[in-house]
């Protein structure tokens, strides 16, 4: 009689050989090439429903390391070094937009009326301060954020909900000298590229995008010996690339990257500076996504 073992293993030699019969038929019949991800299709749906439950999660089932409440000095020690004098260089015309801002603590402190023991005031010039843009998927608006947009009036700090960065229009969001992210879009996306296309965009000339994204490989290869990794990126010839070394063939941009190896995971703090209008970003696709917070992805290099 055969074994369990063996007999899972005929049903899986099985499966092989009609997973091989099938891409021959498809090809011979003039429908393409068929590649794993697109028939893992279902599982990436699934995966995608499962980070949306994630998103909007509330109260007590708000897992712990989904953190929406960080506020500005927090974005002061987690975004590259230039930031905050960035942000303090702006004056009352010039805009600020958050993606994935989460409750918008940090714009409510950046935006504080002054003197109020405000915690924004390192990061705020004395001259005015900027309009700011809170955006986020799920809205986390809180009661302070509505008093003192009401407070502030005259629109200087906005609350977006409802839809991804994607699904905005340029005209509906104008365009800003600052762009931030910190644990939003750029760490949760499945379109990485799309995503920095949209921000580059958004952005003003001399404009810049401050972020930062855990869990990858370092430009500076410092990275500890058995690191889990959250975003792994390939070349088209499916060898590592690093996150800076792909953004670094965008046109258009000045690319500096703060590398962390000594971090709880091996993250990269990335300014991108937008210095012309032709931005194009080298398309990456999407290889693997698994739900979290954050959620793990590979991409490819399109050819
Ligand atoms: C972990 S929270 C981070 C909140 C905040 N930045 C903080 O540090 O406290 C993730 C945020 O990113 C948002 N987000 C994720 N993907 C997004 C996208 N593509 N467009 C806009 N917001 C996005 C979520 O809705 C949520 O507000």
């Amino acid at each position: 009689m055969r074994s369990v073992k063996s007999s899972v293993q005929g049903w899986k030699a099985a499966a092989a050989c009609l997973a091989v019969v099938i891409v021959i038929v498809v090809q011979a019949l003039g429908l393409g090439a068929v590649w794993p991800q697109e028939l893992a299709e279902p599982r990436l749906d699934e995966e995608i429903a499962e980070q949306e439950k994630i998103f909007q999660r509330r109260g007590a089932d708000v897992p712990s390391g989904y953190i929406t409440n960080r506020g500005l000095s927090g974005y002061a020690e987690l975004l590259p070094s230039g930031f905050c004098d960035a942000l303090g260089r702006l004056g009352s015309s010039d805009r600020w937009l958050d993606i994935g801002a989460g409750a918008g603590q940090a714009i409510l402190d950046y935006s504080a009326p002054e003197g109020d023991a405000s915690p924004g005031e390192k990061c705020a010039a004395p001259g005015g301060k900027a309009r700011a843009v809170a955006m986020s998927i799920e809205d986390r608006q809180t009661d302070k954020w509505r008093q003192q947009a009401a407070s502030l009036g005259d629109d200087r700090i906005r609350y977006l909900s409802g839809k991804r960065l994607r699904q905005y229009s340029g005209e509906e969001l104008g365009k800003f000298q600052i762009i931030t992210d910190v644990f939003g879009g750029f760490t949760y996306t499945e379109d990485l590229s799309q995503f920095v296309e949209k921000v580059l965009s958004l952005l003003e000339f001399g404009g810049g995008f401050y972020t930062l994204v855990p869990g990858v490989h370092l430009e500076d290869g410092k990275d500890k010996l058995g690191v889990l990794y959250l975003t792994e990126l390939e070349n088209a010839t499916g060898r590592p690339e690093k996150v800076c070394s792909w953004l670094k063939k965008t046109s258009c941009v000045q690319v500096t990257c703060e590398s962390k190896s000594d971090w709880k995971r091996p993250t990269e703090l990335i300014n991108i500076r937008k210095v012309c209008s032709d931005t194009s970003v080298p398309r990456m696709k999407l290889v693997e996504y698994e739900a979290g917070y954050p959620p793990d992805r590979r991409f490819q290099l399109e050819k």
